[in-house]
């Protein structure tokens, strides 16, 4: 695969992409229209925080398949429109967390103790011991907002120092916080019982501007420090904040805009210091990131579970070997049911009896519905195919039985309108030999591979001896064929597994014969013809 990447990450990711194969181009610190060019014919591109993958990206990208975000932040990618183009979004969300918390602390430390301000008087000569009166952890409040990996571990190395510990985080268990000494608290009351306060939360809708002016002054000359992501704080109320001494002060290493604006207010407070985003910036983090982020863009091109994707259904990898068949064999039994379905789909049900009812299915059921939408000519992969069925009012039902009649493992898909129904059973002969083995419950036995013709015909003699002989007059080679009946002069199944493919005119002779219900010539190489 060609992989792009944009922001810089340690040699180590870059050697593994290069070690599993791929050709890897680096190209940092484009935007607009360099960065589309770049990307129009990447396979997979790589970024940290640097780089707006925006859904022009997307679009300019028409090979893309993953963007792997070496670090936890995704706040730079369009999730949106990558599920809407079909790419996966992974990222690294364990490999910093120790940095970030480490950094988070630092900065505790250095706005407690106006280190930095004391760093530079020094170096300029001064001797500003009287001027600093540092304030200490042990024996204080933290305030931490968003107890998820960050949080947690910047609540265990200053619970450790010292510190009472309350966290507002309305997605956590009380019990996990217990865990970590933690009193899960409203924001108000962490905002009120906070001598230091630390922000740990995702940027999302619901935490912009969380802490504004109205917070700040709850924090009644408290320390303020965030790691985490600009715009979660309202940067020039925190300006004023500090300024009036309302807050001691602030550490802060994310802002709203990076790089940061040299206009930003907070450059201008004495008390309020400042990295420009180093939380993650030590070897060990980012040699971690950039490796996990390789073995996902070599898994996601090897069409293995991608382990931190954020808009593909997982699996776990060590379930995956057991699952893999099936995600094929759901797909073709899609991609059968629907071009043996005449009419508008409304719902999409899959089902799963026997083992496979044991393991988790979601990206099955994906592949299934990338099976159905395909032959329809929809951009479809099992990325976004579940928000394509969404988008179009489609229902999807998924239901496991544990027992399976006559298989180990059965799977069905079920196209219909409320009305109609068209129903395809797959299963795996010997564990991974796919076979087809029920079509609208006819029993059938058809190995889904390339070309199928599949006729509703009358049990007459001389019908199938029929269809072979147009078949052969237009030198269409059958390569197995199964027969199956309702009752002895009834309606029966007729499928012909075929070497080529069926033309509109040799249907059309088929079709045109009075035994014949209807013929459907499948193809599981593409789209309906
Ligand atoms: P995480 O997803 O593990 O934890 C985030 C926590 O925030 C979760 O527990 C979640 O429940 C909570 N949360 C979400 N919305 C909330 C809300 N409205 N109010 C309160 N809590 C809310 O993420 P993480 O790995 O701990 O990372 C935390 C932050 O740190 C992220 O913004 C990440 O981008 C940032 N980060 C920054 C650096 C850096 O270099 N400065 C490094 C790593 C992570
Ligand atoms: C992250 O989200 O992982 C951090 O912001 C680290 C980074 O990439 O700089």
């Amino acid at each position: 695969m060609k992989v792009l990447i944009t922001d810089p990450i340690a040699d180590a990711g870059i050697d593994r992409l290069r070690d599993d194969g791929h050709e890897v181009e680096t190209a940092y610190d484009v935007e607009g229209e360099a960065l589309l060019d770049a990307v129009a014919d990447a396979n997979a591109l790589v970024v940290r925080s640097g780089t707006e993958v925006t859904e022009d990206v997307f679009e300019a990208a028409p090979d893309l398949l993953i963007v792997g975000r070496a670090g936890i932040g995704v706040d730079n990618i369009d999730i949106d429109a990558a599920t809407d183009h079909g790419v996966i979004v992974a990222n690294a969300p364990e490999g910093n967390v120790r940095a970030a918390s480490e950094h988070t602390v630092a900065m505790a430390f250095a706005t407690a103790r106006s280190i930095p301000q004391a760093h530079i008087r020094l170096k300029d000569g001064e001797w500003a011991k009287g001027d600093y009166l540092g304030t200490e952890v042990n024996g204080k409040t933290l305030g931490i907002v968003g107890l998820g990996r960050v949080g947690q571990e910047v609540a265990k190395r200053l619970g450790a120092l010292g510190m009472d510990l309350v966290a507002y985080d309305p997605y956590i268990s009380e019990e996990r916080a217990d865990q970590l000494g933690a009193e899960l608290a409203s924001l108000e009351e962490a905002l009120d019982r906070a001598d230091f306060l630390t922000i740990h939360t995702p940027l999302t809708p619901e935490t912009e501007n969380l802490i504004g002016e109205a917070e700040l002054a709850q924090m009644e000359g408290g320390y303020v420090v965030n790691c985490a992501r600009g715009g979660i704080i309202d940067e020039a109320a925190l300006a004023d904040a500090v300024d009036d001494g309302i807050v001691a002060g602030a550490a802060i290493d994310v802002f709203a805009d990076e790089p940061i604006d040299p206009d930003n207010p907070l450059l201008d407070v004495d008390d309020v210091i400042v990295t420009p985003h180093l939380g993650a910036s030590t070897a060990a983090a980012q040699q971690n990131v950039a490796t996990s982020v390789a073995e996902q863009i070599s898994a996601a091109g090897a069409g293995r579970p991608v382990a931190n994707a954020l808009n593909a259904p997982s699996i776990d990898e060590s379930a995956f070997p057991r699952v893999k068949p099936y995600i094929e064999l759901a797909e073709t039994a899609g991609k059968i049911a629907i071009q043996l379905f005449d009419e508008r789909i409304e719902s999409v049900s899959v089902d799963y009896a026997g083992e496979i009812a044991d393991e988790d299915v979601e990206f099955v059921t994906a592949s299934a519905l990338k099976g159905v939408f395909e032959p329809l000519e929809w951009q479809v992969n099992a990325v976004n195919a579940p928000s394509i069925a969404e988008e179009r009012g489609i229902d999807v039902v998924e239901s496991k039985t544990r027992s399976s009649e006559d298989f180990n493992s059965l799977v069905t898909v079920e196209v219909s309108n409320g009305e109609e129904s068209v129903s395809v059973c797959g299963t795996l002969f010997a564990g991974d030999d796919p076979r087809i083995v029920r079509i609208d419950g006819y029993r059938v036995d058809a190995i889904p591979h390339g070309h199928m013709l599949v006729v509703r015909n009358n049990d007459t003699p001389g019908v199938i001896g029929f269809i072979g002989t147009v078949l052969g007059d237009n030198d269409v080679n059958i390569a197995g064929m199964f027969n199956a009946r309702e009752t002895i002069g009834g309606e029966a199944l007729t499928v012909y597994n075929l070497d080529d493919p069926v033309t509109d005119d040799v249907r059309a002779t088929i079709a045109a014969d009075e035994r014949i219900i209807e013929p459907y010539y499948i193809s599981l190489n593409g789209t309906i013809e």
